[in-house]
This record gives C-alpha cells, structure tokens and sequence, in this order.
C-alpha cells in the first residue's frame, strides 16, 4: 500500500512506541516523516530504521510542553519537506498515584504533556493542513472515556484531548481539514514497562482497565492510526476511535 505517497507527517512521541510505529508505518506507505521527541537517542533510532528501509525523515528534539518548540518544529518540518499533510499527536506521559497524594507537578506535567502540547501542534499545524486538506490524529486513551482509578491526571488529559479535538473538529467542520482521535488500552511499550505504581493499589480497580484480552502491540496502533490519516477515512472527523480490545465496550 502508498496511501501517503507525496505526503509529509510530523510525529511526535517518535523516539519510542506507538509514535516510533507509526513513524515507520506511514514511511512505508511513502510518507517523508518528521520525528519529533524530547528524546533524542530514540529519534535516532526511528531516523536510523526509516532510513534503512529506505524512507526518508527529518527529526527536531523538542519538548512538546514548550509552545514555541512546538511551533519551531512544525516551521521546520515545512522548511525540509515544504508540506504537512498529517499531524500524529502522540507524545504522551502516565503517572500513577493515588487521588488525594498526586503531586502538584504529576498533575501539572500530565496536562502539559498529553493535552497542551497537542494543542500547542495543533495551532501551529492548521494552518498548513488547512493548505494541504490534512489531517489531525490525537492519541487519547481508554482513559479518556472512562473514569480508572489512580490515575486522575491521566483521564483528565486524556478526557480533555478528546473534548479539545472535538471542540477542533467543530471550529474547522466547513474545511477539508479531519480531526480524530484514536483511544488505545494497554499496550506493551515503554510508557507500561516504565509504570512506577504505588503501594496499596486495590487490583479489583485494576483489573477493570486490562479487560479480558491480550495487550495490544505499539503496530497494532499503528495501523489503525495510518487508517485514520489516510484518504481511507475521509468520512471520519471528529470521531474518537476506540482501539481498546474492548475495554470500553462493556
Ligand atoms: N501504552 C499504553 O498502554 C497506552 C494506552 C493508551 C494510550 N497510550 C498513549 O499512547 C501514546 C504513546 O505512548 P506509548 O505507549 O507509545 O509510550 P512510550 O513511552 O513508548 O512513548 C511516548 C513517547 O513520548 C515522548 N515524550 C514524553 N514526554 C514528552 C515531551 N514532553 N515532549 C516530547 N516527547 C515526549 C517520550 O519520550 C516517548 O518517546 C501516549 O500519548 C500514551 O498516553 C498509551
């Protein structure tokens, strides 16, 4: 498949996971990448494998927290490639902690990371997209649909990515601009290896949000996110696609 033949997408969160997947994943459907994280040995490594198997990629090392690197680096990308055709939000941080301990930095840091920095790319992004007939996709979580125990921060984010891409999608309805979310559950990449949970956690709480079937894998996002950015579903806007081995479901 070259659904992204002549097409440019900036990625963030590419140094790892979902957002490395992705990255590859619209490479090999032709798309030029530019890779954007705050960690710049992973960008490395997804510049490194893109290029091996062929596809070609720029990277800028930016923390999305940050409004102006956010517009730097959309200024860059259009600099090297002259286009943007897809914005992949997908950087992303967890904290875990119960309610009444959650630090006010945890709080703080989870809203810049999952929900400002978005925000910050899609301003700086819409502009070019509403040239080229782009699109938006926004990483959300189950998270966002549902309330999950010890991790208020992360729902509020999550939840508040949802409503801020709707509120976009609504703004923008009478363009040829799409905006959507994809709502993945647990995932096997480093954001759940790296879970850092505190003691006293009631499982039964947990147990709720793993659902009943297997982790899904950073590709299998990956392909439902290239789904979402190509022509393929240009009758979806405003929609938050669920990716959750169905976990919402019930
Ligand atoms: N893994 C899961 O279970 C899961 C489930 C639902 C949703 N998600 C969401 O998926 C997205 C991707 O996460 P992942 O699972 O691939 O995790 P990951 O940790 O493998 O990747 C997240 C990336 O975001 C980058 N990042 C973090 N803070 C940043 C900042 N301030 N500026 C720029 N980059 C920053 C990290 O360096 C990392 O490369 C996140 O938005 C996450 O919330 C993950």
């Amino acid at each position: 498949m070259s659904r992204f033949e002549n097409k440019v997408a900036l990625v963030t969160g590419a140094a790892s996971g979902m957002g490395r997947a992705s990255s590859l994943r619209l490479s090999s459907e032709g798309a030029k990448i530019h890779a954007v994280d705050v960690n710049a040995a992973g960008l490395e490594e997804t510049a490194k494998s893109i290029r091996a198997a062929g596809g070609e990629v720029e990277t800028t090392v930016c923390d999305v927290t940050n409004r102006q690197s956010c517009f730097d680096a959309v200024e860059a990308c259009v600099a090297a490639f002259g286009r943007l055709d897809v914005l992949l939000n997908v950087a992303g941080i967890v904290r875990f902690s119960h309610a009444i301990s959650t630090s006010e930095e945890d709080w703080n840091l989870q809203l810049a990371v999952n929900l400002s920095g978005p925000f910050f790319f899609s301003q700086a992004a819409l502009p070019h997209l509403l040239e080229s007939e782009g699109n938006i996709v926004n990483v959300a979580s189950n998270a966002g649909l549902m309330g999950q125990a010890y991790t208020v921060g992360y729902c509020a984010s999550k939840a508040g990515l949802i409503n801020m891409s709707k509120a976009l999608a609504m703004e923008f309805v009478k363009t040829k601009v799409r905006i959507n979310c994809v709502a993945p559950s647990g995932t096997a990449t480093n954001m759940i290896a790296a879970i850092d949970f505190p003691e006293g956690l009631d499982d039964k709480l947990m147990a709720r949000y793993r659902g009943f079937r297997p982790m899904s894998q950073a590709d299998d996002i990956a392909g439902v996110i290239a789904f979402l950015a190509s022509d393929e579903a240009r009758a979806v806007h405003g929609a938050v696609w669920e990716a959750d081995q169905g976990v919402t479901a019930g």
